[in-house]
């Protein structure tokens, strides 16, 4: 990572000289758009009004559309940060691990307050939702080029000193850079040997329309979260027209942003062929010759390494032109490196982002299966569905349906964090019940289960019988386990933290009611809770289950009505005034009246009047 180029934002001609660079390296494509501000940030440090208007100039567009973009995305700087911006990952499992006491023991060691940057502009410290490491937290992003893991009190000691001494990131203990894959229970997919070809040989063999109805007979389902039928969405996008000069486009989501996910950051290290692979079969089947990886900006730090095995693959006749020496089948991958923002998961909001806009959830129809990427047929799947994909083509959707249930075919990565011995990633056939999972993962005394991440569910002891799969509990991959010592009314206010910060604010009942539901659930917390509070949070989870235009608010108040339904001793310790209750200490604010009044008589506090 570029460290400190510019003493200033007044360097005009260096600042000049490197944005123009990015913008023609990226032909100053409107579309190229997060890129170009992503790439220049990372040696300007953050984005001056300078900046933004030479690339808004350079791509032709008005700089307040270009700062409008910025501000979107969590990683751009609109103002300056640190030389080193150090960011922690703000999990529940996280904070479970002390990740809070530390962050604040660094911000003393450093001098500097949270979420502000040094009076030296040497540091920043601050917080940013899961950062896809749960397995091996407290994590930190240095700079969003490189993560610490396992942070302690020892390492955040070294790590003040190592900033105050201004020593390159590159100088600091590999060990603290180290992630490990911590791959717990393997089977089809974790277990395979590295794909080369030969579910790509095996497809050509069958051809395109064979391989799709293996896809078909396999009845796999999208493992991003909604579990639509990918035979059915390659189908759809295959009998899409494609518009004059456009083509039919395949992206892979690998923005994992749901709290506690982590098994797409594992296959993209381990099965980034398979991953590859599967995508070169759906740009196949589908007549696609444009391939596009969103990859979250968290995970940042694989892109060397994925850059990588696609320029192998490339070597190897895997991507390019004449695909395996096939004449018509000419495909390949670039990678889209995102910029924190949980809504980009969405897929409309993610083909928004790789046009180069603010992650607004677009409005359906029309599907991005019809209308995706710049207008053109786009299947859009998650980084596990490819790698299945490749799996099926390779041995067939007979396989694949034998395992599994009727409605759930096929295995299933999970990523188990919080109170276990040995957090990490597990697949399982489907059907597996919680108490198996809890069981391999060394968990005990566990009061209860999060599965699918912050809008997933939440299940208490007498449900652990129940199977993980699309008939019963249906997951995106989180499985997050809390012991007896965990509140779980803590648990449930963290994740409103998460979803009022992560809101894009498109839509009312989503941008205002994540944000009511944190500030009651603050005051419960603040120990002002009322029963009329319980009324209101109860009423405002009605409300938003439906109403709102993308899936993150429907989902945005689930584990406050499963904890609310199955721990709500939680909440009735907090809920101690029968009548309502104001968020603050009504008698103290009084006091500043008192004095200057001079009274201090009983009638002049609210709670001796009787
Ligand atoms: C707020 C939100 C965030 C999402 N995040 C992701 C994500 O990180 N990865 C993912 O694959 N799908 C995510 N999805 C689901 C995608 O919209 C889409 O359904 C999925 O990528 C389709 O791939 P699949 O058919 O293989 O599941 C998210 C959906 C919503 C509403
Ligand atoms: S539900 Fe929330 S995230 Fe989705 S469009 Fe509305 S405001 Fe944005």
């Amino acid at each position: 990572m570029p460290f400190a180029m510019f003493a200033s934002s007044t360097d005009t001609v260096l600042m000049t000289t490197a944005v123009d660079a990015v913008l023609q390296r990226y032909g100053a494509r409107r579309e190229a758009l997060v890129q170009i501000l992503r790439e220049v940030q990372d040696q300007t440090r953050w984005l001056s009004r300078a900046v933004i208007e030479r690339v808004a100039a350079g791509i032709g567009l008005t700089p307040a559309i270009v700062e409008g973009v910025a501000s979107f995305y969590r990683f751009m700087h609109l103002r300056p940060v640190g030389h080193y911006h150090l960011q922690w990952s703000d999990n529940i499992t996280d904070r479970m691990r002390g990740s809070r006491a530390l962050a604040q023991d660094l911000c003393r060691r450093l001098q500097v307050e949270s979420g502000a940057l040094s009076a030296d502009a040497l540091v920043s410290v601050d917080f940013t939702s899961c950062t896809g490491l749960g397995d091996q937290g407290p994590a930190l992003l240095v700079n969003q080029h490189q993560v610490l893991t396992r942070m302690d009190s020892s390492r955040v000691r070294e790590l003040a000193e190592l900033v105050r001494a201004r020593v390159p990131v590159a100088d600091w203990p590999s060990e603290w850079l180290r992630v490990d894959d911590q791959v717990c229970r393997r089977d089809v997919l974790l277990g395979a040997a590295a794909m080369q070809g030969q579910a790509m040989r095996a497809m050509l063999a069958r051809g395109a329309e064979a391989t799709l109805a293996e896809v078909v007979t396999s009845r796999l389902r999208g493992r991003g979260g909604a579990g639509f039928g990918t035979g059915r969405k390659w189908t759809l996008c295959r009998e899409a027209p494609t518009p004059p000069g456009g083509a039919r486009v395949v992206v892979c989501n690998a923005d994992e942003g749901e709290p506690g996910t982590f098994k797409d950051r594992v296959l993209l290290t381990r099965q980034a062929d398979a991953v590859f692979e599967g995508m070169t079969v759906a740009a196949r089947v589908l007549g696609a010759r444009q391939g596009l990886l969103y990859l979250r900006g968290e995970y940042r730090y694989l892109l060397e390494s994925l850059q990588a095995v696609l320029t192998q693959r490339r070597a190897q006749g895997l991507l390019g032109a004449r695909i395996l020496d096939t004449d018509g089948f000419d495909f390949d991958i670039a990678i889209h490196v995102g910029a924190g923002a949980y809504v980009c998961g969405e897929e409309s909001a993610l083909i928004e982002s790789l046009e180069g806009k603010r992650g607004t959830p677009r409005i359906r129809p029309p599907f991005p299966v019809e209308q995706g990427y710049l207008g053109q047929p786009t299947v859009v799947n998650n980084v596990e569905t490819f790698c299945a994909s490749a799996h099926i083509a390779l041995q067939g959707g007979a396989w694949w349906a034998r395992m599994g249930t009727p409605d759930s075919s096929g295995t299933k990565l999970h990523s188990v964090s919080g109170d276990c011995e040995r957090p990490g990633v597990y697949e399982y056939p489907f059907g597996v019940t919680i108490a198996q999972i809890l069981h391999d993962c060394g968990a005990s005394s566990t009061q209860a289960v999060q599965v699918g991440g912050p809008s997933g569910v939440c299940l208490a002891v007498p449900e652990f019988d129940r199977r993980i799969c699309f008939e019963d509990v249906p997951t995106a991959g989180a499985f997050m386990v809390f012991d007896r010592s965990r509140d779980m009314f803590e648990v449930a206010h963290s994740f409103s933290q998460f979803f009022a910060h992560e809101s894009c604010g498109f839509c009312t009942p989503c941008r205002v009611g994540t944000k009511l539901v944190l500030r009651r659930m603050d005051k419960l917390a603040a120990g002002f809770g009322s029963l009329f509070d319980e009324v209101e949070l109860r009423e405002l989870e009605a409300l938003m289950h439906g109403t709102t235009h993308c899936g993150l608010g429907a989902g945005a108040t689930n584990a406050l009505r499963d904890t609310l339904a199955r721990f709500r001793p939680a909440y009735e310790q907090r809920l101690q005034s029968p009548v309502f209750t104001p968020g603050f200490d009504l008698d103290a604010e009084l006091e500043p009246a008192r004095r200057v009044t001079g009274r201090d008589d009983a009638r002049a506090h609210l709670e001796r009047q009787g």
